[in-house]
């Protein structure tokens, strides 16, 4: 690529952030959570997953910022759609939602040069007891995750909140994906391993940035990626579920940049979100 601005790479080190590094995350953060709230109501059945993609390359785009997976690794979307048994970066597409679907719709911003990055599962009409409990396990894994986060926490802290309350609920942990840093840089240091052992890893140290994002499984953990290169899911076939957040450690605990300014965290079911407390908050 020929361009005069300046190429920031992974250093294999974690980054520590200054309050610039925080008020560009909050910025970008925003966008990507009012993204997820505006998407809502049009998550239903007959609507197919590339027209979401389209309303969410065009709220991007009037809201001053970039897409920051279009062109990634020849990726061409805003969004990656998630429906069943799809673990992650399912590839918007002419698909429609039916009625009993479960997806995660994960979109990444760039603003002013700093990345936000936020998925969350939407229940299509009638959603099986089942896939409701997933998505509700799934969202109490990543909440059990950022409230580990503080200065001299370790980063397999967060795992091990994960792993207890995948194992409490018998579903798996997926292994094959990471949470990540993320800053200036779309995927840095750490890998975040969501089924990590509590006491290992890095120290936490205020102004590190990174995403929290479980992916749990109803049946095994195990996965593969579809020929298209980019589609994950699940072996068995079992449903999966994902959330995420990007976050910074600060010098009390943890700031979520990507919270939904209208209290809508879990969408496939509103009650939820205001039941579980949100760390830092
Ligand atoms: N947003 C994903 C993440 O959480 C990455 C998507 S990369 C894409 O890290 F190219 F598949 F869009
Ligand atoms: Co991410
Ligand atoms: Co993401």
């Amino acid at each position: 690529m020929t361009s005069d601005t300046e190429v920031i790479t992974r250093t294999g080190k974690i980054r520590i952030h200054d309050e610039a590094g925080f008020e560009g995350m909050r910025k970008a953060g925003r966008v990507v959570a009012e993204c997820l709230d505006m998407i809502i109501p049009y998550v239903v059945p007959d609507v197919t997953t590339e027209s979401v993609d389209k309303l969410i390359y065009e709220f991007v785009m009037d809201n001053g910022a970039s897409s920051a997976t279009i062109g990634y690794h020849g990726y061409r979307h805003a969004s990656c759609i998630s429906v069943n048994h799809v673990v992650c970066h399912g590839i918007p597409s002419e698909r429609r939602f039916k009625n009993g679907d479960i997806a995660n719709i994960d979109v990444t911003v760039v603003v002013d040069g700093w990345h936000g990055d936020s998925s969350r599962m939407y229940g299509l009409g009638d959603v099986k007891r089942k896939a409701e409990r997933l998505m509700d396990v799934t969202y109490e894994s990543l909440m059990a995750g950022i409230a580990t986060v503080k200065p001299s926490a370790r980063v397999g802290d967060i795992g091990g909140a994960i792993s207890a309350v995948a194992a409490r609920n018998r579903v798996s942990v997926v292994d094959m994906f990471c949470g990540h840093g993320l800053g200036q840089v779309f995927h840095d240091e750490p890998n975040v391993v969501h089924s990590a052992k509590a006491g290992t890893g890095p120290v936490l140290e205020p102004g590190m940035f990174f995403t929290i994002e479980p992916m749990l499984n109803l049946g095994k953990k195990d996965c593969g990626v579809l020929s298209d290169g980019w589609t994950a899911t699940t072996r068995d076939r079992s449903l999966s579920a994902q959330f995420e957040h990007s976050l910074a450690v600060t010098e009390n605990g943890v700031e979520i940049f990507t919270l939904s300014p209208t209290g809508q965290h879990t969408p496939h079911n509103p009650d939820l979100g205001a039941k579980i407390p949100i760390p830092g908050q």
